[in-house]
């Protein structure tokens, strides 16, 4: 048995590895956690934590380890099943064949020489302390095989983790928290939409008393994520952790000299959630986004949907945009209805021409005013869907997902095109491309309003080749990935585009909930944050423009209302927080982002520091039990350093005149990093829907 180790700055990750070939060939991860010493002693690590043979255990316990499989006893879920095309399942016996390391980086190699597969599972630590963990394999057994299931993680869970929080969510309700025990129901989630869905099935956090340890599946297509506990003690009773892609129904066809899977999972660990937050937010940042050194400031948007929806005319969008300039609205985007005989949702996906009948003289004269504004353009498209009611369908009926001879069933009125045809993502890139070459467009909305079904093999792998083109065409077109809201968010959708749509919810108090729940995994300057209409269109709330406006700033802000609407007071008020975002987005967009928390529930706090500054913001969803709220404790600070402290104006409205000393919060108090993490600032969070913003400005020794 030989160790290795991996490290990054703050973590250790610890293998013992046993290459007997054909005879046994086990692999395990015996330590992950905070980084061990130089000279650590490896085995006395694996003895210190090994188990012996107990009753009722195969006479050689087995080592389910990086490559899971029931065939030496072990009795969870495996990490590969295939079969013969004929049906037969294959028995798959996999060991351990040899393995490189490499700095901070391991493969492992496995083999079944029988069944004539080999696998390899890769980990690497990047400095940055995110942990990447990736399987592949390649089918050489000379005839084909179905390949049913591959875990492209299987991680045993350190046993100090017991709990664990799983995302589940609805349209306009996405990434709800539910945390549990690592018990003996175990817990699977599985999706079948041939997207992640709103429901963030594809990232699990793992607690410990003192740690927290993230895991997200990087695919944009269906994920099948498992934690399966080894109750019978088959094995060492250590949880298993699985992640991989879900294959479509009755599994994938790997041709002989195929390979197969190779999605990555990113796991980090911290000591808490914010600092768990640093570690992804620094991959995210440093290794996922296209190019994000160059991307400039986030452009404060306006986008058409919640303003005009579908009732698009060229005076209505040109007004619309004026308005929008005069906010300081720094691109305009045109969201659906633009093209074909689109004048509601029931037509014209595929047909991505302008419609003459709302544009006579095309998108032109619209983009030269939206330019002659001092903003840019972004237009909103759907490009993997189909309508029935369109030319390409009428053209191609062939082209969308279905099944010979069957209904068709649509959702929201519309058909999915198969990206597994090659001249269907020819199609759609030489639309795109002609819109990108014909019109100054900097942005694109791309949507994805419905689920894959019947099941699509090759769907994510075509959309993925499909955005690759199109990049490499128009290298300077931001992209945002939409999917009715936060349908299809993932790391690979992101190494692809430039921001996320969270959610159609725009109401600040359910945004309170969905942005910190995202930024768990996806720092600011991804997530679009639209000041949306009072009442919201989705719940009905009426909420003020000052808390709808200090709640967009904490993410890439934008307007999804229709500035016409607004009071003369609601427009200033809005101009002056578009004014604040711009002062603020540097810091937003590149600083590291903590968690506050509060002991009132109905409180949430968000703070972000960066350098020299931090702007955080403290908001009250509910009548507060008390008439003095408890004092906001701030975080990430230096204990020893001063701060000066001030509350940026506007003020909330409802509960400016509870302030004890108005004109200190405006010239600032000056307090150490150790006063305002302990004792904190007694702010008047006692009304349903008030916000703060509080800024600091570390102050020179
Ligand atoms: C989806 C998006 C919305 C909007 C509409 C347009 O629902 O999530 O933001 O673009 O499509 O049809």
């Amino acid at each position: 048995m030989e160790h290795v180790r991996l490290d990054s700055d703050g973590l250790t990750l610890v293998f013992a590895l046993e290459a007997d070939g054909a005879k046994h060939g086990a692999a395990d991860c015996i330590y992950l956690g905070a980084r061990l010493p130089e000279g650590e002693d490896l085995a006395a690590l694996a003895q210190a934590s090994a188990r012996g043979r107990h009753e009722n255990q195969p006479d050689v316990p087995p080592v389910p380890g990086l490559w899971p499989q029931q065939g030496d006893g072990w009795q969870g879920t495996p990490a590969i099943r295939i079969r013969r095309l004929t049906g037969e399942a294959i028995a798959a016996d996999v060991r351990l064949t040899s393995w490189e390391h490499e700095g901070s980086e391991l493969t492992c190699r496995f083999a079944d020489a029988r069944a004539g597969l080999h696998m390899s599972t890769h980990w690497a630590v990047e400095d940055g302390g995110a942990i990447i963990c990736q399987s592949e394999g390649w089918n050489e057994s000379g005839e084909a095989i179905v390949l049913e299931h591959l875990a492209s993680l299987n991680l045993p869970i350190p046993r100090r983790f017991s709990e664990f929080t799983a995302f589940s969510g609805r349209w306009a309700g996405e990434m709800q928290e539910t945390r549990q025990a690592i018990d003996p129901n175990g817990f699977t989630r599985r999706s079948a939409g041939g997207k992640p869905g709103f429901g963030g099935g594809n990232w699990l956090l793992l607690h410990s008393g003192d740690e927290v340890l993230g895991a997200h599946l990087v695919w944009s297509g269906d994920h099948d994520v498992r934690i399966t506990c080894d109750t019978a003690g088959s094995a060492d009773g250590r949880a298993m952790l699985q992640m991989g892609a879900a294959l479509t129904d009755g599994g994938a066809i790997i041709a002989p000299g195929g390979a197969f899977g190779g999605q990555p999972v990113v796991l980090a660990l911290g000591p808490d959630r914010s600092a768990l937050a640093e570690v992804f937010h620094r991959h995210i940042r440093e290794q996922v986004l296209p190019a994000r050194a160059d991307w400039g400031p986030r452009k404060v948007h306006l986008n058409s949907w919640e303003a005009l929806g579908f009732n698009l005319t060229e005076p209505a969008l040109i007004a619309l945009a004026e308005d929008a300039a005069s906010l300081g609205v720094e691109r305009f985007v045109l969201d659906d209805g633009w093209f074909g005989r689109r004048r509601d949702d029931t037509s014209s996906l595929g047909d991505w021409l302008v419609s003459p009948d709302v544009f006579p003289q095309g998108l032109a004269p619209l983009i030269d005013h939206v330019h002659a504004l001092g903003m840019d353009f972004g237009l909103w498209v759907e490009p993997e869907m189909v309508s029935p009611d369109s030319d390409l369908y009428r053209t191609h009926p062939d082209w969308c997902l279905h099944l010979e001879g069957r209904d068709r069933p649509t959702m929201r009125g519309q058909l999915a095109l198969d990206l597994a045809r090659p001249e269907v993502v020819d199609h759609l890139f030489a639309a795109l491309d002609a819109l990108l070459r014909e019109y100054r467009i900097a942005y694109l909305k791309w949507d994805h309003n419905r689920d894959l079904f019947p099941s699509a093999a090759g769907q994510t792998e075509g959309f993925y080749a499909l955005l690759d083109r199109l990049r490499a065409a128009h290298p300077h077109v931001e992209i945002e990935s939409c999917s009715s809201g936060g349908g299809r968010i993932d790391y690979g959708v992101l190494a692809r585009t430039h921001r996320v749509w969270p959610s159609d919810n725009n109401d600040a108090i359910e945004r309170l909930r969905i942005i910190p729940a995202w930024s768990q995994f996806l720092p600011l300057e991804v997530l679009g944050s639209h000041v949306g209409p009072s009442p919201n269109p989705i719940t009905g709330r009426r909420l003020t423009m000052d808390f709808r406006a200090k709640v967009a700033l904490f993410g890439h802000m934008g307007v999804e209302a229709d500035p016409a609407q607004m009071s003369e007071d609601e427009r200033a008020t809005l101009t002056a927080h578009i004014a604040l975002y711009k002062a603020w987005r540097e810091v937003l967009h590149q600083g590291a982002l903590w968690r506050l928390s509060h002991p009132d529930p109905s409180v949430t706090g968000m703070m972000v520091t960066h350098g020299d500054k931090a702007l955080a913001l403290v908001a009250q969803t509910a009548f507060s039990p008390v008439f003095d709220a408890a004092p906001v404790r701030l975080a990430g600070l230096e204990p020893q350093a001063r701060y000066r402290v001030t509350l940026p104006e506007p003020w909330p409205p409802k509960v400016r005149h509870y302030l004890a000393n108005p004109e200190g919060w405006r010239t600032g108090l000056i307090l150490s990093g150790a006063a305002l993490m302990t004792q904190g600032l007694a702010l008047p969070l006692t009304h349903p829907e008030t916000a703060w913003l509080i800024a600091l400005e570390r102050l020179p020794q």
